[in-house]
C-alpha cells in the first residue's frame, strides 16, 4: 500500500470509507500489521500496562515512549506512526515542545495528546511548528485519577455539549485528528459530523470516521483478565495472528465492528 499521510486520512473521511488503527510497540508487529493494511500505527503509553505490566498509564515516560516509537518505525513501511505524549509530559509549553520533539525525530509522524480544550495553545504552537495533533478526547486514561475511574464520558448533556464545543475548539486550534475514547455512540456521530478532521473511536460506536483498539486486548491477551465491553477477540475462529489482523481490517472497512454490543448509550 503507498504511504499513508494524514492527506490519505483526510481523503479516507471524505470518502466515507472507515480508518484502521492498532496500538503497535515494536517492530515485528508494526510489519505485520503493514501486511495486514492496517493504516495508522499507534504508539500507545497503553504499552505501560500492557507491556511493563502497571496498573495506569501514569508510570510511562517520553524517553520510553521515543524508544518504542522508534522500535515501530524500523518495522514500518508504510503505514503513519502516532505516538502518546505520556503523563505530564506537556506540564508546560515548553515541555511539551521538547517532548514532541523526541517522539518526532523517534520517529512518528503525528503526536496524541489527551485533554480537552485545555490543549488549544499547545495545538496551535505545535501545527505551527510542523507537528500535526490527534487530541485524544472523552475518557482519558492519564487523568483516571480526576475521573475516579476508567468511565464512559459524555453521558449527561451539558458533558455532551461541551464535549462537542471543545471538538469543534481544537479542530479550529489546528488538530489534525480527534479520538474519542468511551464516549456514547450518538455523541461521536455527532462529533464526527460536526468536525471535517478524521476522529477515530474506541468505545464510541461505530459511526466515527475510524477504530481502534489496543493490540493485545483484540489479539485476546489481558494480563489482569478484565476486558473492557468495547473489546472484540479477533483471534476467535482465526488460525494466526495475521488473519486476526486481517480480519480486524476487513470489519472495521466493512462497519461490522464495531457492534452495537461495544458501544455506549448515554
Ligand atoms: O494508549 C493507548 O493505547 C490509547 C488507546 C486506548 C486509544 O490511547
Amino acid at each position: 500500500m503507498p504511504a499513508i499521510t494524514l492527506t490519505t486520512l483526510q481523503s479516507l473521511k471524505q470518502k466515507g470509507e472507515k480508518i484502521t488503527m492498532l496500538t503497535c510497540y515494536d517492530a515485528t508487529f508494526a510489519q505485520a500489521c503493514n501486511e495486514a493494511g492496517v493504516e495508522v500505527l499507534l504508539v500507545g503509553d497503553s504499552l505501560g500496562m500492557v507491556l511493563q505490566g502497571h496498573d495506569s498509564t501514569l508510570p510511562v515516560t517520553t524517553a520510553e515512549m521515543a524508544y518504542h516509537t522508534a522500535c515501530v518505525k524500523r518495522g514500518n513501511s508504510d503505514a503513519l506512526i502516532l505516538a502518546d505524549l505520556p503523563f505530564m509530559a506537556n506540564a508546560t509549553l515548553e515541555q511539551t515542545m521538547t517532548n514532541c520533539a523526541m517522539l518526532m525525530q523517534a520517529g512518528a509522524h503525528m503526536v496524541k495528546v489527551e485533554g480537552a480544550l485545555w490543549l488549544a495553545e499547545s495545538i496551535r504552537l505545535l501545527a505551527e511548528r510542523g507537528v500535526p495533533v490527534c487530541a485524544h478526547m472523552g475518557l482519558t486514561p492519564q487523568a483516571v485519577n480526576i475521573l475516579g475511574g476508567y468511565k464512559v464520558q459524555g453521558r449527561n448533556e451539558n458533558q455532551a455539549r461541551q464535549m462537542r464545543a471543545d471538538a469543534i475548539s481544537l479542530e479550529q486550534a489546528g488538530a489534525a485528528m480527534l479520538l474519542l475514547e468511551c464516549v456514547p455512540s450518538e455523541l461521536a456521530a455527532e462529533i464526527s459530523q460536526a468536525v471535517s478532521i478524521p476522529v477515530i473511536g474506541i468505545g464510541a460506536g461505530n459511526a466515527t470516521d475510524g477504530q481502534v483498539l489496543v493490540l493485545h486486548d483484540m489479539l485476546g491477551l489481558s494480563i489482569t483478565g478484565r476486558v473492557p465491553k468495547f473489546v472484540k477477540n479477533f483471534m476467535h475462529g482465526q488460525d494466526s495472528i495475521q488473519s486476526a489482523l486481517k480480519a480486524y481490517v476487513s470489519e472495521v472497512k466493512a462497519t461490522t465492528f464495531p457492534g452495537i454490543e461495544h458501544g455506549f448509550s448515554a
